[in-house]
């Protein structure tokens, strides 16, 4: 599993629709609402990694965050989060652009975001890092940086990790896994690859990288999200994370 593979997955139309629909009938989270407006300032540079047909930076530009850039390793989704942000008549900036290389200066953006567990969708602990690097350099200082990811550690999935371990020692897991803690989810579009850390692997990582942990917590720690959300996505848990000197 690499890059290519999870572009290819993000690519196909299908994908692409789902995306789409998010960003017109789920929109904003108000646990993303809630952290945003807590620590992002309406005059901020923000940047959106992994900003897919636009659903969290259209949501930041109707809060006022109008200084917004997305952008998206795919195509496709850059295609549509334009033309979304063009048919609400919005002045959305999108540009196609890789997490782990980022084309900009460094010290240049107030504020990062990578929503819905997008970070965690980088293939292999390494180029995660590599991506996290990049974030903290293009990250001016003092700036935030919020991503989430799943939670290994919830209680709700203990007997499958407990059985997953076994078989990872024993050597029978799922051949085209590549780490402990990688997952690859069914979905009506073929399967997509997802990273589950624990806390302390993103505490360990964030460390390594340089990072300052302010605060991480649980969505539902945050907010009762709508049925429309929680349809939408799983429980996850929020990181904001700061670049100190
Ligand atoms: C789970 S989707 C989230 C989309 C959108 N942020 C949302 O919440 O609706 C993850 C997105 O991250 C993008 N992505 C994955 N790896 C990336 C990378 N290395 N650089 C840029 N985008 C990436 C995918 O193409 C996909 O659009």
């Amino acid at each position: 599993m690499d890059g290519k593979t999870v572009k290819g997955f993000f690519s196909d139309p299908v994908a692409v629709q789902h995306y789409t629909n998010a960003a017109v009938k789920v929109g904003l989270w108000k646990s993303e609402e809630a952290v945003f407006t807590q620590i992002f300032d309406k005059e901020d540079t923000l940047l959106e990694c992994g900003c897919g047909a636009g659903r969290i930076s259209i949501g930041l530009w109707e809060l006022g965050y109008t200084r917004m850039l997305g952008i998206d390793f795919c195509k496709e989704m850059i295609v549509e989060a334009r033309r979304l942000s063009q048919l609400l008549g919005y002045g959305l900036s999108f540009r196609l652009g890789d997490a782990t290389t980022l084309q900009f200066e460094a010290d240049l953006f107030d504020g990062i975001v990578f929503g819905f567990n997008g970070l965690m969708q980088i293939p292999k602990a390494e180029n995660r890092k590599k991506a996290l690097k990049e974030i903290k350099r293009v990250l001016k200082e003092g700036g935030y940086f919020v991503f989430t990811t799943h939670d290994r550690g919830l209680l709700k999935r203990r007997v499958f990790w407990i059985e997953e371990k076994k078989r990872w020692k024993e050597g029978v897991q799922d051949p085209e896994l590549e780490e402990y803690g990688d997952r690859l989810f069914d979905s009506p579009d073929g399967k997509i690859f997802m990273h589950i850390p624990t806390v302390k692997e993103i505490k360990d990582l964030l460390k390594e990288v340089g990072f300052v942990l302010h605060q991480t917590v649980l969505r539902s720690e945050l907010a009762n999200e709508p049925p429309e959300v929680r349809e939408f996505s799983d429980q996850c848990r929020f990181w904001i994370v700061r670049k100190e000197r």
